[in-house]
């Protein structure tokens, strides 16, 4: 399309000064001015200066194309809207002005999508991150946000990102996602799964672990819905991604300084308060910081139940995460102290692997058993095993339970909590 470049740009500038004028008066060629300066009045703008327009293309597809790039443009975020409405693509990254990267079904390919210069990109992040209240300038060029849709955003701008402004947007999928569909997709096997929902019911605290983008957030959601409809639930998090359908929901978030540098509210501050808001569960979208300490006591006192994810390459690794992270609290509480708090509180590990195919599965099921010495002790109650890949690229391998029976099957009996011996069988 790029023999229209040229049209494009300058219908854009005239539809922006057009639009930058209302209501002041009519332009050479406009109809009549009703309604609001919106999108469906940008649409009659342009239609009429195209019709009037000798060098504009006869075609109608062509004149469509148009209008929808200049309308991306001006109301949207450019290039990207294509990508946003896409419901294929579940990330989009923009490397500078010149790359744009896409993913669908878990594999990256590049896009034919680029910014025309320095200035229209830095257009797009303000319109990303100023309705939200974010700010990003060379003050502060770190930046994270979110969309309406909910996709999660973060921007590093120049200097730190070294050869243009880096956007990357998490899109998640509209379809509100089910244990069932999980089990379908094979994220998780039908006993893993049952097993989870039981120990959501028994109120046990339960970390989800994982590489970057391994589906934490997405798992924590779809578990997240388990949890009964009569419940208080408060959830912290730096950009609000997830989505709860209880009715009784307080969604909380993080807030970075002003441009004097203040106003910073943390998760930790928000962990402490959701304390006095009589929760029934507290949710830590994640936990990435000093937080974790109070997040510990949270659980440790009586708000059981409490969900969170751990950036971590190993289930056991994520234990060591919370530790070092609810050391940054800087309470110079004694190891064998805290890690007493992790063995009170964290009574499960969820942990999730992102596949070479793009698939994301729950490759352990970890539960935290005590204590021996100064060191915790876990014991693995599911894993998913691959035996290898098909001709197509495709993880071939199954879920299987270890055989250890968890230590509070007795709980699940007393309260009267679905069990099926068989799902701990090997
Ligand atoms: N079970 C799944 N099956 C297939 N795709 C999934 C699954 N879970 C998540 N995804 C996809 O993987 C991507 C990452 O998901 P998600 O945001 O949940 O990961 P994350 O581990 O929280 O990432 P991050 O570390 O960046 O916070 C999303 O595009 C999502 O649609
Ligand atoms: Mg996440």
């Amino acid at each position: 399309m790029s023999q229209w470049t040229a049209l494009t740009s300058q219908l854009r500038d005239r539809l922006q000064a057009a639009l930058t004028a209302w209501p002041a008066g009519s332009h050479p060629g406009s109809p009549p001015l009703t309604g609001q300066p919106d999108r469906p009045y940008a649409t009659r703008l342009l239609e009429e200066w195209l019709a009037h327009d000798p060098a504009a293309p006869s075609h109608p597809t062509d004149r469509r194309f148009i209008i929808q790039e200049i309308l991306d443009d001006v109301f949207g975020l450019g290039p990207l809207e294509p990508w946003l409405r896409d419901p294929t693509i579940s990330e989009i990254m923009v490397n500078g002005t010149q790359a744009v990267y896409l993913e669908r079904a878990g594999k990256l390919f590049r896009a034919d999508s680029s910014f025309e210069d320095e200035r229209q990109l830095r257009r797009v992040i303000e319109r990303i991150v100023t309705p939200v209240g974010r700010r990003v300038d060379e003050a502060h060029p770190l930046c994270d946000a979110r969309l309406s849709s909910g996709a999660r955003v973060n921007v590093v701008l120049p200097p730190l990102a070294i050869d243009g402004p880096a956007v990357t947007i998490r899109k998640f999928t509209e379809q509100r996602l089910s244990l069932e569909m999980l089990i379908q997709r094979q994220t998780l096997s039908e006993a893993m799964a049952a097993f989870l929902r039981g120990c959501l019911l028994l109120r046990k605290n339960l970390v989800v672990s994982g590489g970057t983008g391994s589906g934490k957030t997405t798992f924590l959601n779809v578990l997240s819905g388990q949890i009964p409809n009569d419940e208080r639930i408060i959830t912290i998090e730096d950009a609000a991604e997830l989505k709860l359908q209880q009715p009784h929901v307080v969604r909380l978030e993080s807030r970075s300084p002003n441009a004097e540098g203040q106003g910073t509210i943390t998760l930790r501050q928000l962990v402490i308060n959701a304390l006095r808001m009589r929760p029934d569960r507290i949710i830590v979208g994640e936990c990435r910081g000093a937080e974790a300490l109070d997040m510990l006591q949270a659980m440790n006192t009586g708000h059981d139940g409490s969900l969170t994810t751990v950036h971590a390459n190993a289930p056991r690794e994520a234990l060591a995460r919370i530790e070092t992270m609810a050391l940054m609290a800087g309470l110079d509480l004694p190891l064998r102290a805290l890690r007493e708090q992790v063995r009170g509180a964290i009574h499960l590990i969820a942990h999730l692997a992102r596949f070479a195919d793009g698939t994301r599965r729950v490759v352990s099921v970890t539960q935290v058993t005590g204590m021996e010495g100064e060191i915790l002790t876990t014991q693995e109650l599911f894993r998913y095993r691959q035996t290898g890949v098909d001709s197509q690229g495709q993880v071939l391998g199954q879920f299987e339970a270890t055989g250890v029976i968890p230590t509070f099957l007795e709980e699940f009996r007393t309260r009267g909590i679905p069990l099926n011996l068989p799902w701990f069988h090997r």
